[in-house]
């Protein structure tokens, strides 16, 4: 589908309830199939990749009813599906899935789209392999044929930081003999380990560290906040477009995951916490941002994998702040649902912005005006199309974004509720 997207002349307003987040919503039904008893979760994504994760864990035998809230019921034991297992387009479903699958006593087989049949396995076979897990790919890629098999826990440094790759250990550790330990260089989201430890699971963390034991989970009643991957795009069109002042209500705001809101105060944008509280060991609040005047920044190193979905809208921010912006140490952006950095580089130029490739990530020269007027690819990519629409409301002339159906893979709502806010 090809949407028309037109410069706005009046700043966004209003209050927006963000939904629900996605690596939450993914954590919270696998985690809860693996309980013996009822869960509830309360506010599950609608988002076709938490779909995924649900509609495989029901393949694995969950009982699961979706009305206002989702139960799950589950013996706590998974049985043999009886056909491969589908992860769409979700790396999450497929990653940490894997994980589960590695220490069952059955053989499965997990494949998804074009896409995630593209994304690099091999940051999970190789560790679960040391584990013991037996696991074949097509070179390093999906679809995967897992034969379940006793596994031993392991002590494993990650090259990367990835808590796609660190929760797929630690699902494999829950089943694991003896302590499965991770560490990585720049603590990456952490919404495994405090929804594992919410459940009952053995498990402890330092710094860089965390630390599980073979250990049975507890079934939950859980609330997810909003996604602030999600309110990224709202922050970014108040930021940018003259008069908005916006309230985002119900927004994650776990440490690991609020770099973004950490960027923008430092190039001056005006952005400020509101209500803070805490669900679930998860912090929540508001954000109130206002239309603000921004200069360029460094991104890099820990920073990275506290926003690292958030580089495409940052990249659209970054056009126009005054000065540069420079990103760096985001080379694993190459690997998400398309290149991000090629893609976004090409599109933004496409559309005028002043924008260059570096191998781990781009430098921008602000404060250019967006001519727009050019038809721009999302590339099968959920946030180069939301990123592209926030680009095309401030850009001089009409922008087309071809694909932009795939926001449903983490946003059916994003149009909706941006039309709710002009
Ligand atoms: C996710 C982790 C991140 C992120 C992805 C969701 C998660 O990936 O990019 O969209 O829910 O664990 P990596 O862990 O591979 O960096």
């Amino acid at each position: 589908m090809q949407k028309k997207v037109s410069k706005v002349n009046r700043g966004i307003r209003g209050e927006v309830i963000i939904p629900s987040d996605k690596s939450i919503s993914h954590r919270a039904v696998i985690f809860a199939s693996l309980a013996n008893g009822q869960s509830v979760i309360k506010n599950f994504s609608d988002g076709q990749d938490p779909l995924s994760s649900l509609d495989v864990c029901r393949a694995l035998g969950a009982e699961v009813e979706l009305g206002n809230d989702l139960i799950i019921n589950s013996k706590g034991i998974l049985q043999k599906p009886s056909f491969p297992l589908n992860c769409g387009n979700s790396g999450t479903t497929i990653r940490l899935i894997s994980g589960v699958l590695a220490g069952q006593n059955f053989e499965s087989e997990l494949y998804g789209d074009e896409s995630l049949s593209k994304r690099p396995m091999r940051r999970i076979i190789e560790p679960l392999s040391f584990m013991g897990a037996q696991i074949s790919s097509i070179d390093g890629h999906a679809p995967l044929k897992i034969s379940g098999s006793s596994l031993c826990g392991i002590d494993y440094h990650s090259k990367l930081a990835s808590a796609q790759v660190k929760s797929c250990l630690l699902l494999a550790g829950l089943n694991a003999e003896g302590c499965t330990s991770f560490t990585e260089p720049y603590l990456s989201r952490n919404h495994s380990e405090i929804l594992l430890d919410y459940m009952g699971a053995d498990i402890s963390c330092e710094n860089n560290t965390v630390k599980i034991q073979k250990s049975e989970l507890r079934p939950c009643c859980i609330e997810i906040p909003g996604d602030i991957s999600s309110a990224a795009y709202f922050i970014v069109a108040a930021l940018i477009i003259p008069n908005s002042d916006i309230i985002l209500k119900n927004v994650g705001l776990n440490h690991t995951r609020t770099g973004i809101l950490d960027v923008v105060r430092l190039m001056g944008g005006n952005v400020e916490i509101l209500d803070k509280r805490n669900s679930c060991g998860e912090d929540v609040g508001d954000i109130r941002v206002k239309y603000s005047n921004l200069k360029g920044c460094v991104i890099e190193k820990d920073l990275i994998p506290r926003l690292i979905d958030e580089l495409p809208i940052i990249a659209v921010l970054a056009t126009q702040a005054e000065g540069v912006t420079e990103i760096k140490d985001a080379q694993d952006l190459r690997n998400k649902e398309s290149d991000r950095i090629k893609a976004v580089v090409k599109e933004l130029s496409a559309i005028g912005a002043d924008i260059s490739e570096r191998d781990d990530g781009f430098v921008i020269n602000g404060k250019t005006v967006l001519k727009g007027g050019a038809v721009v690819e999302a590339y099968h990519d959920h946030r180069l199309a939301m990123s592209l629409f926030v680009a095309g409301l401030v850009a001089q002339n009409d922008i087309f974004i071809n694909g932009f159906e795939w926001v449903n893979i983490s946003f059916p709502d994003f149009e909706k509720l941006f039309n709710s806010t002009f």
